[in-house]
C-alpha cells in the first residue's frame, strides 16, 4: 500500500514568491536550507543495510542510500543556480531528522511520517510556490520532480515496513501514535515564525500546516497505529510518554542484523 503521490494534495492557488523581493528569496533560502539538510540526513538510511530483514530490503536501502547522495547534490546544485547560500537547519528539522538505531523507529518516524513530510514541501510547496517566471525555475523543478517520484518510493517502502513490524509487534502501536502526536506538535514550529496573513504564499500557511496534520493523521489511521478517535488526553499522554521512553532507548539501542542469519535460504541454499 501507499498513501502518498507525485500529486499536489495542497492548492497554494497561483501564489508564488517573487524572487525581486529580498523578503521572498530569504525564504526560499530557509526551505531550501532545511531540505538540503534533511537530504544530508537521508544518506543515513544506508546504516538500516544492518537491520534489513532480507536481501530485498537490503537492496532497497541500497538503492535509497544512492538516490539520497544523489538529491543531496541536486539540491546544492539548485543552491549554485540561484546563487544562494545554505543556512543551519532549524532546531525542529534537527530534531525530527536525528538519526535513529532502532530500526522500527527509524522505518516509522524517518521513512513513514519524516519523508511523507517532505514529500509534501517539495510537491506541494516547492513545486507550487517557486516562480516559473524566472528562467532558472523550469529547469529546478525537473530536477524536483525526479527527487519527488523517488520520495514516493521511500514513504511506500517506510508504510510497508511499518505494517510488517505492527503485525509482528503490536505493542508498537501505542509509542508508533505518541511519536506522530509528537511530531505533529514540533513540525510545524519551523514554519510559526513566518505566518504572515499579507504575503500571498505565507498567508496559506496555516491552511497548509492543517492540510500535513490531517494528511499524516489518515497515513497513521490507514496504517493502523493511529485510532479512528482521537483518544482523550490521558491515552495521548500515555502514549507520548512510551513513545518518548522508546525514543530515548533507541539512543543507546543497537538493531539487530539478520542477513548473517537467513543469508542461505535468502540465496536459496536451505528452507
Ligand atoms: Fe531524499
Ligand atoms: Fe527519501
Amino acid at each position: 500500500m501507499t498513501t502518498v503521490d507525485t500529486e499536489p494534495t495542497f492548492d497554494f492557488h497561483g501564489a508564488t514568491f517573487d524572487f525581486e523581493r529580498t523578503e521572498d528569496r530569504e525564504l526560499v533560502q530557509f526551505i531550501l536550507s532545511q531540505a538540503l539538510y534533511g537530504e544530508a540526513t537521508g544518506v543515513f538510511c544506508g546504516k538500516s543495510l544492518y537491520a534489513a530483514r532480507n536481501l530485498e530490503a537490503a537492496r532497497f536501502y541500497l538503492k535509497q542510500a544512492r538516490q539520497e547522495l544523489n538529491h543531496l547534490e541536486l539540491f546544492a546544485e539548485v543552491f549554485r543556480i540561484l546563487e544562494i547560500t545554505p543556512l543551519p537547519a532549524h532546531w525542529a528539522i534537527r530534531l525530527l531528522a536525528s538519526h535513529n538505531n532502532y530500526y522500527p523507529l527509524k522505518v516509522l518516524m524517518e521513512h513513514a511520517i519524516g519523508e511523507g513530510m517532505v514529500l509534501d514541501i517539495f510537491k506541494d510547496v516547492l513545486l507550487q510556490t517557486l516562480p516559473d517566471s524566472d528562467p532558472r525555475i523550469p529547469e529546478i523543478k525537473k530536477k524536483l520532480r525526479v527527487v519527488c517520484r523517488e520520495e514516493v518510493e521511500h514513504v511506500a517502502w517506510g508504510e510497508k515496513e511499518t505494517l510488517l513490524l505492527l503485525a509482528e509487534r503490536p505493542w508498537l502501536k501505542w509509542p508508533f501514535y505518541g511519536l506522530v502526536e509528537l511530531q505533529l506538535l514540533i513540525a510545524p514550529m519551523a514554519v510559526k515564525p513566518f505566518a504572515n496573513p499579507s504575503h500571498p504564499v505565507l498567508s496559506h500557511l496555516p491552511r497548509f500546516v492543517a492540510h500535513v496534520r490531517n494528511r499524516v493523521w489518515k497515513q497513521g489511521q490507514q496504517l493502523g497505529f493511529i485510532p479512528a478517535e482521537r483518544p482523550a488526553l490521558p491515552t495521548r499522554l500515555f502514549a507520548m510518554a512510551f513513545g518518548i521512553a522508546l525514543f530515548l532507548r533507541s539512543q543507546f539501542a543497537r538493531s539487530r542484523s539478520a542477513i548473517d542469519r537467513n543469508y542461505l535460504s535468502e540465496l536459496g541454499f536451505s528452507a
